[in-house]
């Protein structure tokens, strides 16, 4: 594969962002406009005039940056592919599983063209349900799965925010706060990894009661706002890590959706696991220790995105 990372001198990385003109496309273009690495962005979006005005606004906020409105044509030549494209958000939902079969039809088009116009290209995927479609690209079109990369850092940057909330930190405290499994509900907060300042630590049943009790009031508390908007300004800062660190010949560890083949005991679903990537994709799924209850809680998530697979829509 075609080493994407070029020094300062050199030519300068391509970035196409399908839906570019939602709440995620557009947050992410913003953040990826200001990447020094980065000197093209694409963006492709079926609702073209308000395509438009957020390219002529971008044009005009990072006048050195080359920021245009496209079409799948226009994808050659992109070292990394986002999709944010989806069919319009809910406010009434529990689960993300709702988007599936809209988001299948929409897939099942640019999966196609994907393959057409960058084959090689490194595919982010953050449309809902994140799992599902990442694995329905490897399957359907047939991508490398070191190309495929569901995006879930949201859930991680989460369980930080109850974290600090709960034991009362500081800016200058750094946390590692891993979440794995599926990009939903079923989601297991890694509490046995959990670093602060760079040491684990033990948390009370009370402290640790809080912190779920936070995160699983939260995505009912922002729905039940009616603005039908999602999580925009957290989804650019979190695809920002992950396209700096994907941009970057040295391997680093991160957390997405990966295709599993025999990793933690688990094939042929894509779900959130602690990953090395670099600019070459993803070299491999780092198997961490989980405690028997955290276990059992990753092969239930697995379970969960497993049955939504049986269904007659992604088959
Ligand atoms: N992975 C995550 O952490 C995360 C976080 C928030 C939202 N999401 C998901 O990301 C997706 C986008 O969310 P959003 O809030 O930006 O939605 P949005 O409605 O604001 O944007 C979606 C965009 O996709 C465009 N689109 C639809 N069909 C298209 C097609 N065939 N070709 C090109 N563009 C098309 C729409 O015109 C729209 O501009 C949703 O599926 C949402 O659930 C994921």
């Amino acid at each position: 594969m075609k080493k994407l990372f070029l020094k300062a001198g050199d030519q300068l990385s391509k970035i196409s962002i399908i839906g570019g003109a939602g709440t995620l496309g557009t947050a992410i273009a913003y953040q990826l406009s200001n990447h020094q690495n980065i000197d093209e962005i694409c963006l492709i979006d079926k609702n073209r005039n308000l395509l438009l005005n957020h390219v002529m606004d971008f044009q005009n906020a990072f006048p050195a940056k080359k920021i245009y409105e496209g079409t799948y044509n226009d994808l050659k030549r992109s070292d990394i592919i986002i999709i944010t494209a989806g069919i319009p958000n809910r406010n009434d939902i529990t689960s993300r599983n709702v988007f599936l079969e809209g988001n299948l039809k929409l897939f099942h088009d640019l999966g196609a063209e994907i393959k057409k116009h960058a084959p090689d290209a490194l595919i982010v995927t953050a449309s809902n349900p994140v799992d599902l479609l990442n694995y329905y690209l490897y399957r359907k079109f047939g991508f490398r799965k070191q190309q495929l990369i569901g995006f879930t850092r949201n859930d991680s940057l989460r369980f930080e925010w109850a974290i600090r909330k709960t034991m009362q930190l500081s800016a200058r405290d750094q946390v590692f706060s891993p979440v794995i499994g599926e990009h939903g509900e079923s989601q297991v907060l890694l509490f046995s990894h959990l670093k602060i300042n760079g040491l684990p630590i033990k948390m009370s049943m009370d402290q640790i009661g809080q912190i779920k009790e936070q995160i699983q009031g939260w995505f009912i508390q922002f729905n039940q706002l009616n603005i039908n908007r999602t999580t925009g300004w957290t989804t650019a800062n979190g695809m920002g890590e992950l396209v700096t660190k994907l941009l970057d010949p040295t391997p680093s560890e991160f957390i997405g959706s990966a295709v599993l083949e025999g990793e933690y005991g688990v094939s042929d679903v894509s779900i959130g696991v602690p990953i090395t990537i670099s600019n070459e994709g993803i070299h491999g799924v780092q198997e961490w220790d989980l405690n028997v209850v955290e276990r059992g809680f990753f092969q239930n998530s697995v379970n969960q995105v497993k049955d939504y697979m049986k269904s007659p829509v992604f088959i």
